[in-house]
Formats: C-alpha cells, sequence, structure tokens
C-alpha cells in the first residue's frame, strides 16, 4: 500500500492544470483555465480548472473533481494507479507502508497470478511471432482471418505450442511457482505430470480495463467435433468471467469519447472491428451479459449498441437479456446484421465508411425494435399479442426515468396499434407488483428520490427552495467558513424606563460558527441527507483544522461528497464561464458582502423552516365541532411573530448593504 505521506506529497505537489495541461488543451481565463471538454465533442469551452482551489469542472458532462479524479474518469485508473502516475510525474518517491500479514498474503497471491498471466501472455505472443511451429501455425491462421501485425500485437495474440508441457516447463524454469501456474490455470496438474492447458491453441488474452492480464480464451485450429472450439481460462481470485469485458483495455478511450459502447459476441468480432477502425467494442464472450459487465461500460457512457449475428433465433434469444441493460439506466440501441453475417465477416468485407454508414442507418432503439420484431410474430394472434404487451412494457418498466418510460409507452402504442391508456394501466400494475416485492427498502429509496424529483408542482417548487438553501449553506461553509466576520446580534434589555426593548450588538464570528450556531438555535439539520453528512463533516474539519484548505480537505471526502463538493465549488466560478464567451458582465463577488450574504442566506432558511411549522399547525387545527384548537393557535401566532421578527432582520440587513 502506498503511505498517506506520500499521497499527501502527491496532493501537495501536483498542479491540477499541469496534471491536465497533459491532456486537454487549456486557456487562461482570469484566475482560471479553460478548454474543450475531453468527455465529449464539443466546439466551445466547457472544461474548467480552477488552479486555486485545485479542482477542474467539466460542464457539458457535470463530471468535476482534483487532479486525481480527473486521471480516473479520463485515462481510467483506479485511486492507486493515479497517485502512482502523479508520483512519477513529480517524481516523488513512493513509500510502501507494512500491511498485515493476511492482506499481504492475499495480494501476494493475486500478485503473482498476475505476474504469471503476464509472463504466459508474453511467452505465447512470442512463440507466435518468432518460432517455426508458431509461424506456421498461428501466424498463418490469423494472417488467413486478415488480421494484420499491428492487429495481433494491438491485442498480444498468440500462440500455444503442440507439446503437452513447453509452457510450464518454460515458467518453471523462469522461476514461477507451480501453485500459481495452478491456480491461474494455465497449468493443469495431474499427479507426477502437469500439462498445459491451452496446448495448440491461438490465444486471446483477457484484460482488465487498465491493462492487467486476468485469464485467456484458447481457439482450436482443427474442426475437431469432440474439442471445444474456445477453452476459458477457469474462474479464478483474478479472473471472473461474469465481470470482465473481451476488448474494454483497447475500447475505454474510444468509447469515452464517442460516448457509445458496441456490443458484440466474439474475441474476434472484437478484433476485426478494430482493425476496421472501430474502436469502442467490447465482447460479453457468448454469454448473455451481466449486471457487473454493463456496470463497466457505464462508467464509460450511457450508450449502448448491441450488434447481433444476422440468424434469426439467435437475435430472439438475445432480446431477453436486453432488460437487464435497461434496468441499469442506459439507452440501449440494437442493430442486426445480413442473414449469415456476424459482426466479424461484415466487417472484415466492407470499408470502414460503409460499416459506420451501416451502423448508423440500422442500429434501432431497443424498444422500439423489439415491439416491431414481436408485432411481426404476433400480428394476426390476440393471444400472442396480449403476451406481446405485457413483454413490452416489463421492458419498459425496467426503465428508470419515468419521463423515458412515457415517451416509450406512446412509442409502443404507435407501433402496435394499442391504447397508451392500457399499456399505462398495465405497467402501473408491474411497477405496483414491482415496489411490493422487493419491499420496504425500495420504499424507503423511492421516498428519498420523491425528495430530488419534483412529483407535483406544487411541492415540488417548496423542496427546490430548501434543496437550494442548503446548497447554500454548504456553499458558504466551504467558500468562507473561516473568515471572521461581524454579525448582529439582538439581545432584549430592559431600559432606564423599565421598559423590555432589542439592543443590537456587533460581534465578530467565523463564518462557521455562526452558521452552526444558528441553525443549533432552531434545533434544524438539513433535510437533504447528503448535505446534512457534508454539513456535519464540514463543521468538524473546522473545530479540528485552523483552517480549510480546499484540497487537503477534497482529500479526505468519499466519492459521493467530493462530487457535490466540486459540483458546489465549481458553480462559484460558473459565472466567469459565462464571461468567457464575451459578455462583459462582472458579477459583484459575494466576499464583497460575505457578512451580509450569511446572515440573509440563514434568515431565509429559518424563515422558510418556521413558515412550515406554520403549515403543519394550520393543517393540523381540527374542524371537528367541539375540538379545542386553542394550543395550535397560539402556537401558530407564537410562530407568526418570529417570522415578523426574521423578517425585520432581513428587511434590515438587506438596507444596510444595498
Ligand atoms: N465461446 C466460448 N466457448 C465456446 C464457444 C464460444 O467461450 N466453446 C465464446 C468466445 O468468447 C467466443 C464467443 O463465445 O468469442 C462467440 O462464439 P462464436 O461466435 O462461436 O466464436 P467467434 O468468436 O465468432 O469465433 P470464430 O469466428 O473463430 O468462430
Ligand atoms: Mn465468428
Amino acid at each position: 500500500m502506498i503511505s498517506q505521506a506520500t499521497i499527501d506529497t502527491v496532493f501537495e505537489t501536483a498542479r491540477v492544470e499541469e496534471v491536465i495541461g497533459d491532456f486537454v488543451h487549456l486557456k487562461r481565463a482570469g484566475s482560471n483555465f479553460k478548454g474543450l471538454s475531453p468527455f465529449s465533442d464539443e466546439r466551445s469551452p466547457s472544461f474548467m480548472v480552477s488552479p486555486a482551489k485545485g479542482i477542474w469542472k467539466d460542464f457539458s458532462s457535470g463530471k468535476g473533481g482534483n487532479s486525481v479524479a480527473f486521471l480516473m474518469e479520463h485515462s481510467h485508473f483506479t485511486y492507486p494507479e493515479a497517485i502512482r502516475f502523479l508520483a512519477k510525474k513529480y517524481n516523488i518517491e513512493i513509500e510502501e507502508t507494512e500491511q498485515s500479514d493476511e492482506d499481504k498474503l492475499n495480494t501476494d497471491v493475486r500478485e503473482s497470478m498476475y505476474l504469471v498471466s503476464e509472463f504466459a501472455k508474453k511467452y505465447f505472443h512470442d512463440i507466435l511471432l518468432n518460432s517455426e511451429e508458431g509461424k506456421a501455425i498461428g501466424l498463418s491462421y490469423f494472417k488467413e482471418r486478415g488480421f494484420t501485425s499491428d492487429t495481433i500485437k494491438k491485442f498480444s495474440l498468440g500462440y500455444s505450442p503442440e507439446t503437452w508441457d513447453a509452457f510450464t516447463k518454460e515458467a518453471l524454469g523462469k522461476g514461477y511457482k507451480m501453485e500459481f501456474l495452478e491456480s491461474t490455470g494455465l497449468t493443469i496438474a495431474r499427479e507426477d505430470r502437469p500439462f498445459d492447458r491451452f496446448k495448440s491453441r491461438v490465444m486471446f488474452p483477457i484484460q482488465s480495463m487498465s491493462g492487467r492480464v486476468l485469464g485467456f480464451g484458447g481457439r482450436i485450429l482443427t474442426n475437431d467435433k469432440k474439442s471445444a472450439k474456445y477453452l476459458n481460462s477457469p474462474e479464478s481470485d483474478i479472473y471472473h468471467k461474469s465481470k470482465v469485458l473481451y476488448g474494454i483495455f483497447q475500447a475505454k478511450q474510444s468509447i469515452a469519447k464517442l460516448n457509445n459502447c458496441f456490443l458484440v459476441e466474439g474475441y474476434t468480432d472484437v478484433i476485426q472491428f478494430n482493425q476496421a477502425g472501430i474502436e469502442n467494442v467490447v465482447a460479453s464472450s457468448g454469454t448473455a451479459l451481466t449486471p457487473d459487465q454493463i456496470r463497466l461500460i457505464n462508467r464509460l457512457t450511457k450508450n449502448i449498441t448491441v450488434l447481433f449475428d444476422g440468424d434469426a433465433a439467435g437475435l430472439r434469444a438475445s432480446v431477453r437479456g436486453i432488460d437487464l441493460i435497461l434496468e441499469e439506466g442506459m439507452n440501449v440501441k440494437v442493430c442486426a446484421f445480413p442473414d449469415g453475417e456476424d459482426p466479424d465477416s461484415f466487417a472484415r468485407k466492407t470499408s470502414y465508411d460503409d460499416l459506420v454508414a451501416y451502423l448508423d442507418t440500422n442500429a434501432k432503439d431497443f424498444i422500439q425494435f423489439k415491439a416491431s420484431l414481436l408485432m411481426n410474430d404476433a400480428k394476426n394472434d390476440p393471444v400472442k399479442k396480449a403476451d406481446l404487451i405485457r413483454d413490452m412494457v416489463t421492458s419498459i418498466s425496467k426503465i428508470p426515468d419515468r419521463i423515458q418510460r412515457e415517451i416509450y409507452i406512446q412509442e409502443c402504442s404507435r407501433i402496435m396499434d394499442i391504447s397508451e391508456q392500457v399499456l399505462t394501466s398495465t405497467l402501473a400494475q408491474l411497477v405496483q407488483k414491482d415496489i411490493t416485492e422487493v419491499g420496504k427498502k425500495v420504499k424507503q429509496d423511492q421516498k428519498a428520490f420523491e425528495v430530488v424529483k419534483n412529483e407535483s408542482p406544487v411541492q415540488g417548487a417548496k423542496v427546490d427552495v430548501l434543496y437550494r438553501l442548503e446548497r447554500k449553506i454548504i456553499e458558504i461553509l466551504l467558500l468562507y467558513g473561516n473568515k471572521t466576520e461581524e454579525f448582529e446580534d439582538v439581545f432584549l434589555k430592559t431600559n432606564e424606563d423599565g421598559e423590555i426593548e432589542n439592543v443590537i450588538e456587533r460581534k465578530e464570528y467565523k463564518v462557521y460558527q455562526r452558521v452552526y450556531l444558528s441553525l443549533q438555535e432552531d434545533e434544524v439539520e438539513l433535510a437533504n441527507p447528503l448535505f446534512r453528512d457534508i454539513f456535519n463533516d464540514l463543521i468538524q474539519y473546522f473545530l479540528q483544522n485552523e483552517n480549510l484548505e480546499i484540497e487537503k480537505y477534497l482529500m479526505h471526502l468519499n466519492s459521493d461528497f467530493a462530487q457535490e463538493v466540486t459540483d458546489i465549488l465549481m458553480e462559484d466560478e460558473r459565472v466567469v464561464l459565462h464571461n468567457w464567451e464575451g459578455q462583459n458582465i462582472i458579477p459583484k463577488t459575494k466576499s464583497e458582502t460575505i457578512g451580509q450574504y450569511v446572515s440573509e442566506t440563514i434568515l431565509t432558511m429559518r424563515w422558510y423552516l418556521v413558515d412550515k411549522i406554520i403549515d403543519e399547525l394550520k393543517n393540523s387545527v381540527s374542524n371537528e365541532p367541539g375540538s379545542d384548537n386553542t394550543e395550535s393557535m397560539s402556537m401558530a401566532m407564537d410562530y407568526y411573530k418570529l417570522i415578523n421578527s426574521f423578517s425585520k432582520k432581513l428587511g434590515r440587513v438587506m438596507s444596510r448593504y444595498s
């Protein structure tokens, strides 16, 4: 493990504009930098880097964070990979910390398995290119399939010789341990005589997103009906078939850049597409896509195009698996190839331009595609048609976004010639059933969901106000938390004439103290759970640290927090972004009037909350004859008075500064 001290040094040394400058052309804009978003194809810059805050924000995709977050998003590094990358860039020596013996053992085991797999990849590749047997059998096979030398190199294709234990012997000779040859499945141990799993096969290394070799697929070269065409590495500590996608390492940049991922079935489909010039393609390796695999793609894009072989039976079977992709909230298109063709054979005989054009014209939205496909079967059969409606609505019910569901209902109604009403009520039944089945947890999630999503316009507007106010409070803490400002305190005092009057005293507070104390006074907690957590965390941080250094603070946050905090911080800069577009509006900066801004926000928030309490009290007043509402009424009156005092104060705060 990398020591915390090293991580700290990396964060202290790395300049966000230098790190990003290696990947994005940045231009200075005031105290910030701007550039074209590396996450989308855009013409006017919406990508901002703030050296002062050590963060970046991409307004086109909503992504943002510090240097490490950039490397993780852009280059798809893991956290430690990003730290190591930065350490190298800035010549920082990496200090490794001791791990517990058990940690060490586990890491060592996996590390050794990675190492032996990497060795195997190199060995098979070398045999393919440099041995007589490899060239005569393996290389000529690949050439016959039309793979160029560059392609063979790009995918590190290889060949495993016909000798029983050629690889095992070589690996043992190089000091790799039998234990790891076995656990990776490269070698099969049988009593006295271990032998190579992949004997006389051409080899396809399977790599992780970051390029580590996890396992292999080996294709047989004969037409022997008795042996499987492909033999794959067995499940192991490093290879989980359901969690990898073939080609993802070569495809990741292109997927993120083009914001779409083609999904095919086989190794050779991926390779042939790459050679044809289409790189954003991965294979599920012959099985239905799993949720883990979908999430892997989801990290790079929301859009997926599933490519089907041109045989009808396979197509119908595959259509079933696609609901899973919808469930993850992804947009799915499908594209079928002509009868008898698969992506491999089709790409091989088609020019790049024609291939792109074919995919463009033939990729259909999944829901529409499925509806038309099944309608063909069910046209004149009412029983089939009823099944079809349920089937379609089931697919639609998997889509998390309500608006999108509605659009699909309209589409299906048109394609299948069924009233929207029937579809909507079927959908409602299904959704209801789902909710009951999944039970309480889902219900809770849905409630949390409703707070953010504005279901009814009236309630929505109220939720929005509170949301904005709470967000503003976090913003205040982040930007001005440890600034010292003057605030007004109001006391009740008895004057010389014995009357009680308001006395105003001006006193200095740290902004965070003022915010904290004011909310405490009303015994108020922020309603939004994420804001509440960030609020508590920030207050803790202020109590423990003299100063809030944004960069250090971000480091200690988990990714949900960090994302939200970055968003809030960068919104502040967005005003500047608009200025770049040529408008000469210079906003009055908030810091000129921090005291006012803080007081305003707190008062508005308290006002809003008390207003809500009054609403509730009003609602609790019963119209039943004979019921006693005096208490509720008098409480409401007290709260009205409080509101009055808020509005007076707020008026004073405003007038003093305006
Ligand atoms: N597959 C497998 N084991 C098999 C058959 C297939 O693991 N016995 C997986 C492989 O990942 C293969 C994919 O399913 O790439 C698709 O199978 P298929 O279309 O039969 O293979 P292709 O990759 O198209 O290979 P080829 O073109 O060489 O026949
Ligand atoms: Mn094939």
